[in-house]
């Protein structure tokens, strides 16, 4: 495992499959009321310029099982919200804490506290990439259909954080991904330029809802206004038309294909209240991953 979690690019298939195993242990360990192998004391600053539920919740109660502290940091009463610069910001925090989770809006954010600091730095959400989601996602695909080499993606909706970070995800794990985006709503060019690497993973970029569902093992879907882009939501409601996961779009699917969905979900636009209700088993049980396999991070990058 590196000594930083910025963006699944970072990463290799061993790396995910690290943190994915551990994850599984450390599930395993919670559920039987196992203490973990951890060291006692460590305390995670956690940064947040954006609103958050599942990003919060899950890493506070994730650093305490492990035997530390989590410290909530808003961008309204810290001094990051009064301009005080990142690189400082890094340089107090590693005199303090053992970690950093940020959730920010420019991914240089996170990548110049890593730079500045000297403690490990995950990133809980940027404009360009949702990594720790992703991870869970991963964790939830392999606990529901035992593997991921040679499973079908299928990523209809907004070229953004989730779509990158799928993508990137997804290829390194040996799964094909097709992604249904539309036009000026396409994943970032890093992301589609580490895409055409890749040689063992087939990729599809398509605007055809219908060509990212056909066949699908998994079914992705998030938000047409991600945060920050609130006042784009009525063109891009018309942008995104034919984009609702809905029963036609699965009935193109493979049998027992699973849907995801990061959350929030805004249903009656990228998905149906009834395909959503009827996968909201995989749905939540995707969410509560999101503490295991954050926790595997910490476990990795802060002993
Ligand atoms: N999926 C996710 O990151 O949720 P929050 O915005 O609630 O943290
Ligand atoms: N793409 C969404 C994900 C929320 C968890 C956003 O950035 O708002």
């Amino acid at each position: 495992m590196k000594n930083h979690l910025l963006k699944l690019l970072d990463l290799s298939r061993d790396d995910i499959t690290e943190i994915l195993d551990t994850a599984d242990r450390l599930k395993a360990e919670q559920k039987a009321g196992k203490k973990h192998d951890f060291p006692a004391g460590k305390t995670l600053a956690m940064i947040f310029a954006k609103n958050s539920t599942r990003t919060r919740v899950s890493f506070e109660t994730g650093i305490f099982q492990l035997g530390g502290q989590g410290i909530f940091l808003s961008n309204v009463d810290s001094q990051l919200g009064r301009g005080e610069p990142i690189q400082d910001t890094a340089r107090v925090l590693s005199r303090y804490c053992d970690g950093i989770m940020i959730r920010t809006f420019a991914q240089q954010e996170v990548e110049d506290l890593a730079k500045y600091g000297s403690i490990p730095v995950i990133n809980g959400l940027t404009d360009f990439a949702h990594p720790c989601q992703v991870l869970a996602d991963l964790m939830t695909v392999r606990e529901h259909k035992g593997r991921l080499v040679g499973l079908k993606i299928g990523y209809i909706g907004d070229g953004n954080n989730m779509a990158n970070s799928i993508i990137a995800g997804g290829l390194k794990c040996g799964m094909d991904v097709s992604a249904a985006c539309p036009d000026g709503y396409r994943p970032d060019k890093l992301v589609l330029d580490y895409a055409s690497t890749v040689t063992d993973a087939r990729f599809e970029l398509t605007d055809d809802p219908k060509t990212a569902a056909r066949g699908a093992d998994i079914i992705f879907t998030d938000v047409w206004a991600s945060m920050g882009m609130e006042s784009e939501i009525a063109e891009r409601q018309k942008a995104f038309r034919g984009y609702c996961v809905d029963d036609g779009i699965m009935a193109l699917a493979s049998p027992g294909c699973m849907i995801q969905h990061c959350l929030p979900a805004h249903r009656g636009e990228e998905i149906t209240e009834k395909v959503f209700e009827e996968h909201a088993g995989e749905i939540f049980d995707e969410a509560e991953n999101r503490l295991h396999a954050q926790k595997a991070v910490m476990y990795l990058l802060m002993r």
